[in-house]
């Protein structure tokens, strides 16, 4: 049975890291996040597709009710609890039919609720069971976008409720962690340490998970530490990670190794970013020949512009001659927005709500779905947080 990304609100501190150790230790949970303020909650609550969710009453429990009660259905499974007792707010909380009303939320108690929670979970979204992809994100030079198209793409892709991995393969001078604003206290190395000894446990340890429930596995960060990773580690890491994530987004360098040869063995599709400028678009030219020689099928490699600029030197018509191909997708530029991004370590779910980089981005998770499940997958919509306002004033 898969595990489940639950969230704890309490603003609180005790009440919220025992409802979160009580989560963790029922080992039904992938991933708790705690969140301590109403805007937070409002937003995770619009963009990520969450399993289940404890939330305190006992502060601010008007606003907190009439959130939870403005939330579509299905809602996620609820757990609610909090010393508030006065009638109307329990009145108002049954009426959400939570699992469970628990002042002190203990392992004990959550278990059973985060097991009915998971078998829930499985048949909501079949997708979760059955499909497992592995996305190459590469660039055709350096400071095209690789990291920030993989990172934004990881983003979107989980706001579709699936399972996502990020995969450093810039051995020297990754940056995938940082788009995440995380500072992962193990890495490739440490993963590469352990050899075939390699287990899920350990695995899980090492990757470091964002508040949106993105995980990410970095990069050495040591330089001394390169030479010890080998293409069989990182092969070994991505088999294990296959049974638990739906994508692994695989962020490569410009320039591939052994260690990246061996990884686009097996990849479902490649994803070559480039730029509106001459070297670039040569240098993708020069990765689609080799490509081709490799053996890759023509519909498992994907062509993004990132950055495009219809005021700029090359028009979409003559980027296609250039590339002899249609490019699958046109990322704009918006040198504000994706250096808000960079620089405050954020994503653009935070930044750049709405935005013509999002809408793009989106399309790109759209796309990779369709390209790896087929015409199966049907373009899914996610709420924008602008649309579950509108909602919440609607009923006020
Ligand atoms: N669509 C875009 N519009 C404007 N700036 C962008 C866009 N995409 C990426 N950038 C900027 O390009 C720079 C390099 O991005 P990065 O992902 O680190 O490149 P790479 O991984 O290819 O070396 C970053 O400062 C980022 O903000
Ligand atoms: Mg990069």
């Amino acid at each position: 049975m898969s595990k489940l990304l639950f969230f704890v609100y309490s603003e609180d501190p005790e009440t919220r890291s025992a409802a979160s150790q009580a989560a963790r230790a029922t080992g039904r949970v992938e991933f708790v996040s705690e969140i301590s303020d109403l805007v937070a909650l409002q937003e995770i609550l619009a963009t990520a597709q969450i399993d289940g969710l404890y939330v305190d009453l006992s502060e601010r429990s008007e606003e907190l009710l009439e959130l939870l009660e403005s939330l579509p259905s299905p809602r996620p499974a609820l757990i609610l609890g909090g010393s508030n007792q006065a009638p109307p707010v329990l009145l108002r909380a049954m009426r959400l039919q939570p699992l469970d009303f628990l002042v002190e939320p203990t392992a004990a108690a959550l278990a059973p609720h985060l097991e009915s929670i998971a078998s829930s979970a499985v048949a909501r979204n079949p997708r979760r069971k059955d499909h497992r992809s592995v996305l190459a994100v590469a660039g055709s030079k350096g400071g095209v976008g690789t990291t920030f198209v993989a990172c934004e793409l990881a983003s979107s892709l989980q706001q579709l409720g699936h399972r996502v991995v990020v995969v450093d393969l810039n051995l020297r001078l990754g940056d995938a962690a940082l788009y995440f604003d995380l500072k992962p206290p193990y890495t490739l190395a440490d993963v590469a340490k352990k050899g075939m000894a390699l287990d899920k446990t350990f695995l899980n340890t090492a990757i470091a998970t964002h508040l949106c429930g993105v995980r990410v596995l970095s990069g050495p960060s040591e330089v001394q530490d390169i030479g010890m990773i080998g293409a069989n580690h990182v092969e070994r890491a991505l088999e294990l990670l296959r049974e638990d994530f739906e994508w692994i987004v695989l962020d490569l360098p410009y320039a591939w190794d052994d260690i990246c040869l061996r990884a686009l063995n097996l990849v479902d599709q490649i994803l070559l970013v480039t730029h509106t400028d001459v070297p670039a678009l040569k240098h993708t030219k020069q990765q689609l020949e080799l490509l081709e020689r490799f053996g890759a099928p023509a519909d498992q490699v994907r062509v993004i512009v990132n950055r495009f600029d219809r005021s700029g030197t090359l028009t979409a018509k003559e980027l296609s001659e250039f590339l002899e191909r249609e490019p699958d997708l046109l990322i704009p530029a918006d040198d504000a927005v994706a250096s808000q991004c960079v620089n405050l370590g954020k994503l653009l779910r935070d930044v750049g709500r709405g935005g013509r980089i999002e809408e793009a981005i989106h399309q790109l998770a759209d796309l990779s779905c369709q390209w790896v499940l087929g015409e199966a997958a049907k373009p899914r919509e996610r709420l924008s947080l602008l649309s579950r306002m509108r909602q919440y004033v609607k009923r006020n």
